[in-house]
């Protein structure tokens, strides 16, 4: 039984056509033009929609066009009395699925209908099929047993049915990234694009018609209209990476497309509606940038509607022996080799603290794969730095002098070193640092001032 739509604008052929698909079961409606059958699709999506090419306002084969652009595989016969063969050409190139001509053999439209829903049955099958493939492949993509990833895969799962606004932090390498992809791919918007852009590769005027897109003549070398980042992902997720690397000036434009969901392309006077899911992500601490003035506020509030925060992968060393084994797995695949990782080389894998998280233990492994002429991948093939580090290394600073220390001094000195030390595992954010060092963020201030070093960790967050 099929939800069939008869567009004509002659009544007897609705009438006929409509007696003859009752009768088969189906629900059948009608139209009179191009528009009326739009506005019934609209309002209740059909199987099927056969249909005339010659009528008043708006035609059969406008009508196919409006209809491809949002349902490519809703399945459109058009009939014709004045069929020529440039018309069926056209018909088909905009991709109408069959074409008869009037007056017609009822029998021979009813086995073109059946045909044609066949055929939309098997498409379904197949998208359904892959969707669930690609669910099962992005999530599978993200390892990690141990309870802090557990807790983030319940969080996309979640998300993802939800339409608002993701934060993704997280230090460097955490993987960022692939949250927004799983959470665009397991949501409704999975069979739009999924688009990435990074804020921070951009100057301000860049971005701005990267992301939303220009007017010919609207800027020396403008040739063309272009359609901005926010338009292609119609539909889809635009992730914005790097968020809080962008310009005062362009937090001020993100936050009233946020708002008003429309974007102004550069030079246009009249906005377009945007309908993309927005999922941005940084490394920074935009809590603190805002309150030191680096980072609007309101924009904040409004992209951290959701936030996950990525625990860095020294957080959850559990995590390490499982990641090791997928990105030997993926590594040999693509270098045709069969290799096992030795238990020596998997316990210094274990130990080592990665600052660069799970893009640094990514790129050891690689590295690792390469190099090894063995079945088995030994200690030798990993850097020195990962085979000598040593965690214990801090008891080491505790030796007396034969002729003693400045104890006082001494501490003043250790002190400013940790102090820096987590400042620049933390990329300068103090919330961080303090956390490091197990103090609430007034105490960290207070070293910082004391040390004299408070530009130290806006230099560190800006990269200098
Ligand atoms: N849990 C994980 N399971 C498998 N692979 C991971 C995981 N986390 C990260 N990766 C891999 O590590 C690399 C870095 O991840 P990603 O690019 O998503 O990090 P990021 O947080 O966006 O980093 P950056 O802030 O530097 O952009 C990628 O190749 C990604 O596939
Ligand atoms: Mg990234």
């Amino acid at each position: 039984m099929a939800n069939i739509l008869i567009v004509d604008d002659e009544q007897s052929y609705r009438q006929l056509l409509t007696l003859v698909f009752e009768e088969q079961g189906n629900k059948v409606r009608t139209a009179m033009n191009g528009r009326q059958a739009l506005e019934a699709i609209a309002a209740e999506p059909a199987d099927i929609i056969i249909s005339d090419v010659k009528m008043p306002d708006m035609d059969g084969i406008s009508l196919l066009k409006a209809v491809r652009e949002t349902q490519p595989d809703l399945g459109v016969v058009l009939m014709t009395a004045f069929a020529s063969v440039e018309t069926a050409r056209e018909a088909f190139k905009l991709g109408a699925d069959d074409f008869i001509q009037k007056p017609f053999d009822v029998e021979e439209l009813k086995l073109i209908v059946q045909k044609t829903l066949e055929k939309q049955a098997l498409i379904d099958e197949n998208r359904a099929f892959k969707r669930a493939q690609r669910e099962r492949g992005s999530v599978k993509n993200i390892v990690g047993s141990s309870a802090k990833m557990q807790a983030i895969f319940q969080m996309i799962e979640t998300v993802a049915e939800v339409q608002s606004t993701v934060l993704v932090t997280g230090e460097s390498g955490t993987g960022k990234e692939l949250v927004a992809r799983a959470i665009h791919d397991l949501s409704p918007r999975a069979e739009k694009p999924f688009i990435s852009i990074n804020c921070g590769a951009f100057t301000e005027t860049l971005l701005e018609s990267e992301l939303f897109g220009y007017i010919k003549g609207s800027f020396t070398g403008a040739n063309t209209n272009r359609k901005g980042l926010f338009e292609a992902a119609h539909g889809g997720t635009i992730f914005l990476d790097e968020i809080g690397e962008m310009s005062p000036g362009m937090q001020v434009k993100l936050l009233r497309v946020l708002q008003e969901r429309r974007v102004r392309p550069v030079g246009a006077h009249d906005e377009i509606p945007v309908d993309a899911r927005v999922i941005a992500a940084t490394n920074r601490d935009l809590k603190q940038m805002s309150e030191e003035g680096t980072f609007r506020e309101d924009l904040f509030y409004r992209i951290s509607v959701i936030p996950i925060d990525l625990p860095p992968l020294r957080d959850r060393p559990e995590d390490i022996a499982a990641l090791t084994d997928h990105f030997v797995r993926k590594y040999c695949e693509q270098a045709g080799k069969e290799l096992t990782i030795s238990p020596k080389a998997s316990e210094i894998l274990e130990k080592y603290a990665w600052h660069g998280n799970v893009r640094e233990l990514e790129h050891t492994i690689e590295r690792a794969v390469a190099l090894e002429r063995s079945s088995e991948i030994q200690p030798e093939q990993l850097p020195s730095h990962i085979t000598n580090y040593n965690p214990e290394r801090i008891n080491a600073e505790f030796d007396l002098p034969e002729n003693g220390i400045d104890l006082g001094t001494h501490l003043e000195n250790l002190e400013k070193r940790y102090v820096v030390e987590a400042l620049r595992k933390t990329s300068g954010s103090q919330t961080k640092a303090a956390d490091l060092l197990q103090m609430p963020v007034r105490s960290l201030r207070h070293l910082l001032d004391k040390h004299n070093i408070r530009s130290l960790s806006a230099q560190m967050r800006s990269g200098d």
